[in-house]
């Protein structure tokens, strides 16, 4: 029997191994679909809906969602794109994003996102909520004006005995990631770097590094978000 599916994404021929989800999927076929919560090998939670894709005349979010045999799935068009421009803008207005004084622009997911969809002043007001900033662990400076609650980091960064560093914390508008106290003084750098790297905002933030990578040499600042992606389907 075979292992793998055919299907297409506005219009193109795609082949994907069974199990695979359309994100992935897409990505192995040099098709971008932008995501933000998502992370390549843990399993997709569909949270910030940024990846959303229409199926059969359905949206569905794009890391969640299986792809079948003979799926056709609509990607870049106008509709999805104002969709995706909504709640990107959403996510900016809904906490306090000031690029030029992050040490993530540049390396900045949601940043780049803005640029990709050539944002520039919301349609939505700003909320500009108080939130906290959190610098009293020894190795990380949690922001939580910057936080999606995507949970990349709850999902992904456990200690080396397996407990989750990050956790859930209150419900509703007061939701936030929290930290458990008795395994946040015992951060190691290495860990502090992995919870900053999975951080597709600049919510978390590695201690006693700042600018080590000069603005104008970051990811983002090299080419756009996806461009990777794109340049290996032109390749194929
Ligand atoms: Fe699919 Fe966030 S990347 S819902």
């Amino acid at each position: 029997m075979s292992t793998t599916m055919t299907f297409t994404i506005d219009g193109k021929p795609c082949i994907a191994e069974q199990g695979s989800y359309i994100l992935g999927a897409a990505k192995q076929n040099g098709i971008y679909i932008p995501s933000l919560c998502n992370i390549d090998g843990v399993a997709p939670r569909g949270s910030c809906r940024i990846c959303t894709v229409k199926v059969n005349d359905k949206l569905m979010a794009a890391c969640s969602t299986p792809v079948t045999e003979g799926m056709t799935i609509e990607n870049d068009t106008e509709e999805l794109r104002e969709i995706r421009s909504q709640i990107l803008e959403l996510l900016f207005v809904e906490g306090n994003h000031f690029c030029p004084s992050c040490e993530k622009s540049g390396n900045c997911e949601l940043q780049a996102l803005g640029y990709r969809f050539k944002m520039m002043i919301p349609r939505y007001p700003y909320q500009f909520p108080m939130r906290e900033i959190d610098a009293a662990m020894p190795k990380l400076v949690k922001d939580h004006n910057r936080c999606i609650l995507c949970k990349r980091c709850i999902r992904a960064i456990k200690t080396d005995d397996g407990k989750n560093l990050f956790a859930f914390k209150d419900r509703g508008h007061k939701l936030t990631i929290s930290i458990d106290p008795s395994l946040a003084s015992t951060i190691t750098d290495e860990l502090a770097e992995r919870a900053a790297k999975i951080c597709p905002v600049g919510a978390l933030l590695k201690k006693e590094v700042g600018f080590a990578q000069p603005i104008g040499t970051r990811t983002y600042d090299l080419e756009p978000i996806g461009a990777e992606v794109e340049r290996a389907g032109t390749a194929k």
